[in-house]
């Protein structure tokens, strides 16, 4: 049996989710066949499993409750966690988190990659209004970390916000995009479905699964 997660990458705050049904699916949506709604279907699904290690180590407060029969200990979920995906593809993987979360708060970020210079341009940012930024557990949403220029401006972004807990979770990325993150932003945890080979001269994954934007929304 393989593990889950590759323990030395785990050391290195990177965090590929090994798993058989996120596989499965995965390869679902890096199918060119595969069609609008199907693509949809599958990212969600995959975002949920992925959930299941993501959120595996979140602080939880003790609470006293009445079942029918009596009173019992049980554990509740107190931490303000904000969604943030990066528009427009981050937004096909929040449905996939807010189900499992429903007093999770979504804050925005808008950026497109300029497709002759590759760098992130900004054109959203609604951040909620909340307290305790220090304490608050924000998690970056976007299926492609290509460049890595897109993510990295995200987390700039919330970092001058004061947020300190920021977690990235993506689809499909490649190392170099890994290493770029880190090397401003070793605290900030990676996860991802697969660790692709490369990008093509285009900055596009490879294998990858196409421009997720595009294949979300149809808008090609
Ligand atoms: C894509 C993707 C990421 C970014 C990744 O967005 O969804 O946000 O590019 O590239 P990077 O790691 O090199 O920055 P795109 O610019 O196509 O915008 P869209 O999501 O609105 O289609």
């Amino acid at each position: 049996m393989t593990d889950i997660i590759d323990k030395k990458m785990a050391k290195e705050n990177v965090f590929i989710i090994n798993h058989p049904l996120i596989l499965d699916k995965l390869t679902r949506i890096r199918n060119k066949k595969t069609e609008k709604k199907d693509f949809q279907e599958n990212l969600t699904e995959i975002v949920s499993l992925m959930a299941y290690e993501v959120f595996k180590d979140i602080p939880l407060d003790d609470i006293t409750i009445e079942t029918p029969i009596g009173k019992t200990k049980g554990k509740n979920l107190t931490k303000t966690i904000i969604i943030c995906p990066i528009l427009r593809a981050g937004l096909g993987m929040v449905s996939g988190l807010e189900h499992l979360l429903p007093n999770a708060i979504v804050s925005h970020i808008g950026l497109y990659r300029d497709e002759s210079t590759l760098q992130p341009q900004e054109y959203f940012f609604k951040y909620p209004n909340v307290e305790n930024h220090e304490e608050n557990l924000v998690y970056i949403l976007d299926p492609m970390l290509a460049t890595g220029g897109s993510t990295l401006a995200a987390i700039n972004k919330l970092k001058a916000v004061g947020v300190k807990n920021i977690t990235f979770i993506g689809i499909v990325g490649v190392q170099a995009a890994i290493n770029k993150i880190h090397k401003e932003h070793k605290d900030v945890k990676i996860y991802l479905a697969a660790l692709d080979e490369k990008l093509n001269e285009n900055g596009f994954i490879i294998p990858g699964l196409g421009d997720a934007g595009d294949r979300i929304f149809g808008t090609k």
